[in-house]
């Protein structure tokens, strides 16, 4: 079988990418091993920069506009304050909480709208050829059958765990990676909103952050082990654990519920280049992975595909096209990852306790926050990152 472009993975960043190869007219192939259900099922991120609503917004999928939230402002709590960082005020942009699941859903949606040819199920085992004009891939259907999908070009979009990524030999890629010596426990509680504003808090027990979904379901986080066992935390513990984290003198407490999920989430710093080999490409999470704190993730993920889907049309529409045009796919998206891949760590740093931490240490997080909150510069600063550096919704 053959088609024009596969795309191995079909989370947001593959999805988006078979949106735009649809307009473009282009024949495509999405493989993804998971059911659409099970990846609905997956709580994930809940942060869009103005920059992903538009390509979303572009791409006919303005759900976003009614149904997220749009938020003009962050806090940062420490000292048991909370100090309020006004992105709009200061950039003239702002941020949506609309989580992850549901753009997967407009995607999937329209995807299916369409009669795109997206495989659930779909496993994919070796990745073929990719030195060549004729790469692809083996994979097992949703019956487990063995088939092969050959193509001109392979985006490998399949997150993390990347089996792209993976089929690339350590000395053909560079792999840049950074550990953290603590993780996030992530709960869903049934209660109503604590704060109209995400709060992302520092204090002697650790780093929380206060985030929401709807009136009667809000996320949490707090730092934990990466080790730590979910199991192990009833609804209480978990309550006392955040309720310490965000106490100060102006009283504020979190309004409690039911905890109904509970996962630990492990992160990493990692950025792998070149992004291109051969004809095979990576997008999204397959490329980089950024720890939570930023909220840079899923947006690093559309930003890419935005970019890749330029190029790969420049590329498709010639023939006998130069290969090498596909570098430029990773000249025009370095940056941008670069940036975030310093804000989240420095975001990350900056507000969690490290395991062992010194007095000298903590003081310096502590004067560090205290100074960026103090400087209209400093909230700039972190407003500018908080909210992206790309092309901008306006009112
Ligand atoms: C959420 C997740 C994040 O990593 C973040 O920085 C902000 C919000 C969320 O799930 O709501």
């Amino acid at each position: 079988e053959r088609t024009r472009v596969v795309v191995v993975g079909g989370g947001p960043a593959g999805l988006l990418l078979s949106h735009l190869l649809h307009t473009s007219g282009v024949e495509h192939v999405v493989l993804e091993a998971r059911t659409r259900e099970e990846i609905y099922r997956t709580t994930r991120a809940g942060i869009l920069e103005a920059s992903s609503v538009s390509t979303l917004v572009d791409a006919g999928l303005d759900r976003v506009l009614r149904e997220g939230d749009r938020h003009d402002g962050i806090a940062l709590r420490f000292d048991g304050e909370s100090h309020r960082i006004d992105l709009h005020g200061l950039t003239g942009s702002a941020v949506w909480l609309y989580p992850q699941t549901e753009v997967f859903t407009d995607l999937a949606d329209r995807a299916a709208q369409h009669g795109a040819d997206v495989r659930w199920q779909a496993t994919v085992t070796d990745v073929l050829d990719v030195r060549t004009g004729r790469p692809g891939v083996r994979w097992t259907d949703a019956e487990g059958r063995e088939r092969e999908l050959r193509c001109d070009v392979l985006v490998g979009a399949d997150g993390s765990h990347s089996t792209c990524r993976h089929s690339l030999s350590e000395d053909v890629r560079r792999h840049y990676v950074h550990q953290y010596p603590y993780a996030w426990f992530g709960v869903i509680v049934e209660a109503p909103r604590s704060a109209p504003e995400l709060v992302y808090t520092t204090s002697e027990h650790g780093f929380a952050l206060i985030s929401q979904r709807t009136e009667t379901h809000q996320r949490l986080y707090f730092q934990c082990d990466p080790d730590e066992d979910p199991a192990r935390w009833p609804d209480d513990r978990v309550w006392h654990e955040l309720q310490r984290r965000v106490t100060g003198t102006d009283g504020f407490r979190l309004l409690e519920g039911p905890v109904t999920e509970r996962s630990v989430l492990r992160f990493r710093s990692s950025v792998v280049e070149p992004v291109r080999h051969g004809r095979m490409l990576l997008a999204g999470d397959a490329a980089h992975t950024v720890p939570p704190t930023g909220a840079k993730g899923l947006n690093l993920a559309l930003a890419d595909v935005v970019v890749l889907h330029d190029v790969l049309s420049r590329w498709l529409s010639r023939t006998g096209g130069d290969d090498t045009v596909l570098d430029e796919y990773g000249r025009r998206v370095s940056d941008r990852v670069w940036r975030a891949q310093h804000f989240s760590a420095w975001m990350s740093r900056m507000l969690h306790s490290h395991p062992g931490e010194s007095g000298f240490e903590r003081g310096r997080r502590l004067a560090e926050l205290r100074t960026l909150v103090a400087s209209e510069s400093g909230r700039r600063f972190l407003a500018e990152g908080y909210t992206g550096w790309g092309p901008v919704v306006t009112e």
